[in-house]
């Protein structure tokens, strides 16, 4: 429970003082709890993801394991050294030797770096800034994001696109392990259904991003002369507001994705059928 007592109004402003209590903290609870397990569930997806990427093997499950499992660190897979079977797109980027990974994960990575919610919870876990509400600011002045380097967070709208295109991707990445290569036809197995469920989680998390709210919904003087942006912005609202929950959801879970695929290529499990 909250416990903020005597709370002071303190006016911010471009490179002025900061505001925040002039005590280290004016909470009785453990508010601590909230920056530490952002830092903590962060740090853990950088450092795997980080592995992941370098380490160039065992991104796809193909035709001999009677699967077409693709980790979503490693789609659209467009370079030349890219395991045969992984690369079902007219672009091939010969001039890349090293991981396929680093070359499309520019795309997500801006694309989350840039959002809206991540942003609040990387400047309060890792910046300090402030670590939480009614809790001192590790930093004196204050510079919003007005200058370089985080006024290039005003891209996040365009990274947006970026994500829809790399969704649809992912998506019929998806749609692709149903099939079951090598005389299985078509079938479902736990692989197709963790690349499934890992489609709809980066669609929800798109959807509810702010910039697409805003896309639907804003500079609209009067919504009834607008009724399809008005359906759009009705049908997106109520996802925005779980936005939180999404970003989470869908950021482990990539990072699951990744590691199941990673599983069964190395042979390490199998990945079972179920019909
Ligand atoms: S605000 Fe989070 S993805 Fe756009």
């Amino acid at each position: 429970m909250t416990t903020v007592e005597n709370p002071t109004v303190t006016h911010v402003a471009l490179g002025g003082t900061r505001g925040g209590p002039d005590v280290p903290t004016l909470r009785r609870d453990r508010w601590w709890l909230q920056p530490l397990v952002t830092t903590t569930v962060l740090t853990a997806f950088v450092v795997y993801s980080t592995w992941a990427i370098f380490v160039n093997k065992d991104y796809y499950a193909g035709a001999a394991l009677h699967r077409d499992l693709i980790s979503p660190f490693y789609s659209p897979c467009i370079t030349a050294s890219c395991v045969p079977g992984t690369r079902g797109t007219a672009v091939v980027a010969t001039w890349w030797h090293i991981t396929p990974a680093l070359l499309v994960m520019g795309g997500p990575l801006g694309f989350r770096l840039t959002c809206y919610y991540y942003r609040r919870a990387y400047y309060r876990g890792f910046w300090q800034s402030p670590p939480n509400c009614g809790v001192a600011d590790g930093h004196r002045r204050y510079t919003g994001e007005s200058r370089f380097p985080l006024i290039l967070q005003n891209v996040h709208r365009y990274f947006f696109l970026i994500g829809l295109l790399f969704n649809t991707i992912l998506t019929i990445d998806a749609v692709m392990a149903f099939r079951m290569p090598g005389g299985g036809g078509i079938g479902v197995s736990i692989g197709t259904l963790v690349l499934c469920v890992n489609a709809v989680l980066l669609w929800l998390y798109s959807l509810s991003c702010h910039a697409a709210r805003h896309l639907c919904g804003g500079h609209v003087r009067s919504f009834s002369r607008h009724p399809v942006r008005y359906r759009l912005w009705k049908f997106l609202t109520p996802l925005n507001a779980r936005h939180m929950q999404f970003a989470w959801a869908s950021l482990v879970f990539v990072g699951l994705t990744d590691l199941y695929v990673r599983l069964v290529a190395s042979g390490t499990i199998t990945d079972l059928k179920l019909f």
